[in-house]
């Protein structure tokens, strides 16, 4: 049943690929991969690839990390499955909290709510929000604004404060009350300005005068990656962040971190809200926190927010909200070893030192092809370069030619992943000088047609 022909031509006939058309999954078949030791996977066909998207911006630690594998297999023997909905736990979730409000004590984040994934992480946030408003007395306060470009994944309230139209339009009516201001994306922005500081206060501007057109107390939370990932890595200046939460703590807005792909170390720093001094009232988390080698998330919260739950009367603070796997077992096994291995090898500082080469290498592609008209990094280990077919013009390249770049480079050794006219780079924070070299050859073979 395993032979590649067999794998090859069922491929998609009875399964649909996520963010993929039906149609397109047959005309192009997707990469099998069947193996992967590592930071390197392997197709079908046998042929090793150092894979540079690292699984989906979540196998940090690579695929070889064995405590992790180790402890999945422990807990399977022990107790594979038990809900924590209320009137009982679990003693791994138990110790795995415990960790979590130790490890997140930097962010003044204390108390755990666990999900299953990203977009399970991004619905607890958004919901538990309009809940804290509504315990204080502030009812009104519903709407969420979010910023253009941003991804908070796929559920109905995560896809209404995206801030891409290919995850909307499709979906539509969203949810009402949502609104966007414009993303600190030097290359492209509504203001016609290239300089990030200035970016960042035009940015901001905006999103004082959206807060009082929409009216301060209609708005329950602001929600944003600190360094956009899905939307081509858009990293903003330094003051955007800090100034965001000033003004949300100003108008009494809740800031929710999305760091389902920046928490852990891949900014370079342990979470994205660290990277910029700032600490949110919630942080979304997910992906990293099991390596990838288990669906879990966890959304963290604020010892203020948690308290405002906590100590209600008014029996307004009931949690209606949950999932099946909401501290599953084996997740949390893997949480608490992922975790343990995470700080042991101090992956923030291997991610800021390979981040910089690559980095550096890119910018050095962007030297010698044309085609390359933005090159976006230097925050640890995401990376992302947007592909123009006119660079004055800044006219977005066309798919064929994107999806041959990605190929050839796949040919020549590294697994790539491509977004609209970028292609984005989020290997495993593991990976050595030599495999970013890999990579970096690899672009320049795959870019070398264009
Ligand atoms: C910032 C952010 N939020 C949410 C999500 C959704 O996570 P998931 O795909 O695990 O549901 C993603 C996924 O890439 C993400 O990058």
């Amino acid at each position: 049943m395993n032979d590649s022909n067999f794998l090859k031509e069922n491929n998609a006939r009875s399964l649909w690929h996520p963010m993929s058309h039906p149609a397109d999954s047959h005309a192009n078949p997707p990469t099998i991969v069947t193996g992967a030791q590592g930071v390197r996977i392997t197709d079908v066909d046998g042929h090793e690839v150092v894979d540079g998207v690292g699984g989906l911006w979540n196998v940090n630690l690579g695929f070889s990390c064995q405590p992790i594998k180790d402890a999945i297999t422990a807990q399977l023997d022990q107790l594979p499955y038990y809900s924590i909905f209320r009137g009982t736990s679990n003693d791994t979730v138990i110790h795995l909290a415990e960790e979590l409000r130790k490890f997140f004590e930097p962010d003044g984040l204390s108390r755990a709510f666990f999900t299953s994934g990203g977009s399970d992480s991004v619905e607890t946030a958004l919901r538990l929000s309009r809940q804290y408003h509504k315990i204080r007395g502030d009812g009104s306060r519903t709407k969420f604004l979010s910023l253009k470009k941003g991804y908070h994944g796929t559920h109905f309230g995560g896809a209404s404060v995206n801030g891409n139209a290919n995850f909307r339009t499709a979906y539509e009516p969203l949810l009402a009350g949502c609104h966007h201001i414009p993303a600190p994306y030097t290359y492209r922005n509504p203001f016609n300005e290239t300089d990030p500081e200035r970016l960042a206060q035009l940015c901001l501007s905006a999103l004082e005068d959206e807060i009082s057109f929409q009216g301060a107390g209609t708005i329950a939370a602001f929600i944003m990656e600190p360094i956009l990932g899905a939307g081509g890595v858009i990293p903003p200046h330094e003051s955007f962040m800090p100034g965001l939460r000033e003004i949300c703590t100003r108008n009494g807005i809740l800031l929710i971190a999305d760091e389902v792909i920046t928490a852990f170390g891949r900014t370079g720093s342990w979470t994205g809200s660290r990277h910029w001094g700032v600490q949110p009232d919630l942080m979304c988390t997910a992906k990293a926190i099991t390596n990838g080698y288990f669906p879990f998330g966890a959304v963290m919260l604020s010892d203020a927010f948690a308290e405002t739950f906590e100590k209600d009367e008014s029996g307004k603070a009931a949690v209606g909200h949950g999932y099946t796997y909401s501290g599953h077992p084996v997740g949390a096994a893997a949480a608490l070893a992922c975790l343990g291995e995470t700080q042991k090898l101090n992956v923030p500082l291997k991610a800021a030192a390979r981040g910089a080469q690559l980095h550096k290498g890119l910018l050095d592609l962007q030297v010698k092809y044309g085609v390359i008209g933005d090159v976006r990094g230097g925050h640890g280990l995401m990376c992302a370069m947007e592909l123009v077919s006119d660079r004055t013009a800044k006219t977005p390249i066309d798919k064929n030619t994107i999806n041959g770049v990605q190929e050839r480079t796949y040919r020549a050794g590294a697994m790539v992943r491509v977004s609209g006219p970028n292609i984005i780079l989020s290997p495993p924070l593991v990976l050595t000088e030599d495999d970013v070299n890999v990579i970096l050859s690899a672009l320049d073979k795959g870019l070398a047609d264009t």
